[in-house]
């Protein structure tokens, strides 16, 4: 078999080391892999390298994907069509008029997509409305498929952002300052959660429910600096959503048509990140008269620094966890493959590797703040202990 590997969407720490998991197990198995670049956009244009054994010695522990990836959607020309069932329709006859004959351009009897919420679902329709193999490899910083405990990526990423946010402690302590960071994860809002609670951040904001500005903030910061601590660090997801009645109430440099005006990307999502929330609320505290009097008795200046980690969440190398993660993810991946699976996704459950339908597994998994899930119950628990009155 010669079997298609491709990685798309933002790219997550370890798919290099999914690639090498396919590669090896496809070396055991006699099969070829042929390696797809630029995720859809290069299985759509024909674009491929080889992926010889010899020539990828522990690509596992390296960082981002020799693959090339890209935000590519293969429906974009259907994207906006308005009655669903015609939508239905015209994905299907895509499916099988574009994107199955690509199988035959490229010379593939199977394809091996990896990805997140945006290159997953495409996956899930190919397979779905077609005979050709797909499964798929969920890697995504956000976390939020579905069907899998952790997507591959994540736990990398949370180390890296509970080192900067515990790094800022220094220079906030220093300068006394209130430091906002903005950590990534439109939607879901896994990574501030996970980093907020392990860096020990004072404040966290995350974007599955909106904010209250004066109750969520400002409140808290008065408390804190009524019981004499200097400086404060707030992990705020790029996806945070004040409520109506704070927008209206407490900000000065937004309305709530700014969020209804956001750009879309080629999958049709709003773009929250690009709005630069850090450097909003950052404004916003500064020019908040009752805190700043509050900071002053204190015989401190109310500074506020912004300061997003952005794509720094996915730079440089996979921890450990997710080297071995992305390479037992492959070799499941190539696994089912060779059994002739198609439609499914690899999954972690628990420790183990398991496999669930890819069209399930790639729907959007958030934290629904109203369950008592015990991370939500921890955050409170842990930043609600954060502004008690220090001991003399
Ligand atoms: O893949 C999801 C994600 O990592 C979001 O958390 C983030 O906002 C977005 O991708 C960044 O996308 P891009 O790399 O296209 O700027």
């Amino acid at each position: 078999m010669r079997v298609g590997i491709l990685t798309g969407g933002g790219d997550a720490l370890g798919l290099n080391a999914v690639i090498y998991g396919v590669v090896v197990k496809a070396f055991e198995l006699g099969h070829e892999v042929v390696g797809i670049l630029k995720g859809w956009k290069g299985f759509l244009n024909n674009e491929t390298r080889s992926l010889d054994i010899t020539k990828l010695n522990d690509l596992h522990a390296t960082g981002g994907t020799v693959l090339f990836s890209s935000r590519t959607n293969p429906f974009a020309s259907i994207r906006d069509h308005e009655n669903p069932k015609g939508k239905e329709e015209a994905i299907r006859k895509h499916v099988r008029e574009v994107l199955v004959p690509k199988f035959d351009a490229l010379g593939i009897d199977a394809l091996i997509a990896v990805g997140g919420d945006d290159t997953l679902p495409v996956a899930a329709r190919l397979a779905e409305n077609c005979d050709k193999k797909v499964i798929g490899v969920p890697t995504t910083i956000d976390n939020d498929l579905m069907g899998t405990d952790y997507s591959l990526g994540f736990w990398s990423s949370v180390q890296l952002a509970t080192t900067t946010l515990e790094n800022l402690q220094t220079t906030a302590k220093s300068q006394q300052r209130v430091s906002v960071v903005e950590v990534m994860g439109q939607n879901a809002g896994w990574l501030p959660l996970m980093s907020g609670i392990a860096s020990g951040a004072d404040i966290i904001l995350l974007p599955e429910t909106c904010f209250d500005l004066q109750k969520d903030v400002i409140d808290v910061l008065v408390k804190r600096v009524q019981n004499s601590y200097i400086y404060h660090i707030l992990a705020v997801s790029e996806g945070v959503i004040p409520t109506d009645e704070s927008l209206e109430r407490d900000f000065k440099t937004i309305t709530k048509e700014t969020f209804d005006k956001l750009p879309k990307d080629v999958f049709g999502d709003s773009k929250r990140a690009s709005l630069n929330f850090s450097k909003i609320l950052a404004k916003e505290l500064e020019k908040n008269a009752a805190l700043k009097a509050e900071f002053q008795k204190k015989n401190v200046e109310l500074e506020v620094r912004d300061f997003v980690l952005g794509h720094s969440m996915q730079a440089g190398i996979p921890n450990a966890f997710d080297r071995i993660l992305g390479l037992r993810f492959g070799v499941r991946a190539m696994e089912l493959v060779h059994k002739g699976k198609t439609g499914l996704m690899v999954s972690l459950r628990g420790t183990k590797i398991e496999t669930c339908g890819l069209t399930e597994g790639v729907k959007q998994r958030v934290e629904d703040p109203k369950t008592t899930s015990d991370l939500l119950a921890l955050k409170r628990l842990v930043t609600s202990t954060k502004h008690v009155s220090k001991k003399k």
